[in-house]
């Protein structure tokens, strides 16, 4: 059985992190594991799930917590994917911040994730209606 929950950011282990993050490739994470570490116990919320005791997904968001939520990673291990997870590690998430407005995530053009994102009631910026434009800028 895999257990979901929401976990307090500074309390997991590194090696776990670093684990699951090599798991899916994640190399920008998994090459500064101090920068890992910084980034999930410095995150607004994080979720977990464990499959009998061991990290098979996690999925992290950073917040003002009252007006929007930016869905940060959310990553499952390949042995687990397409069960249902991905699906209970946001829906836990996005819950627990009611009726928050805006959810807003920035994610690459792998046709996968655009699925995986629609199926949870995301629309990509340039669909929307009415017109959105999303900016960001790397380095
Ligand atoms: C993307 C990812 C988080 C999805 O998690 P998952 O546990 O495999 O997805 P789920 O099983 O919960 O799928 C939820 C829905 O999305 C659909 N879906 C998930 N991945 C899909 C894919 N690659 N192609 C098409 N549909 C997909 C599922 O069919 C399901 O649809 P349903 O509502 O009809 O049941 C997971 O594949 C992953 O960790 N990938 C590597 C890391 C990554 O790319 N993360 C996202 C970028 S931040």
């Amino acid at each position: 059985m895999v257990e979901i929950e929401i976990v307090e950011p500074t309390g997991l282990p590194l090696n776990e992190l670093l684990g699951l993050y090599e798991s899916v490739g994640w190399t920008t994470y998994t090459r500064a594991p101090e920068l890992l570490r910084r980034s999930v116990s410095g995150s607004h919320r994080v979720a977990t799930a464990r499959r009998d005791g061991h990290l098979v997904g996690l999925a992290r968001t950073i917040s003002d917590g009252a007006t929007i939520v930016y869905l940060q990673d959310v990553l499952i291990a390949p042995t687990e994917q397409r069960g249902g997870l991905g699906r209970r590690l946001l829906t836990i998430l996005f819950d627990s911040y009611g009726d928050i407005r805006q959810r807003v995530l920035l994610t690459d053009t792998e046709e996968g994730q655009r699925a995986f994102y629609e199926r949870l009631g995301f629309t990509e910026t340039h669909d929307h209606e009415p017109a959105l434009r999303a900016f960001v800028r790397f380095g």
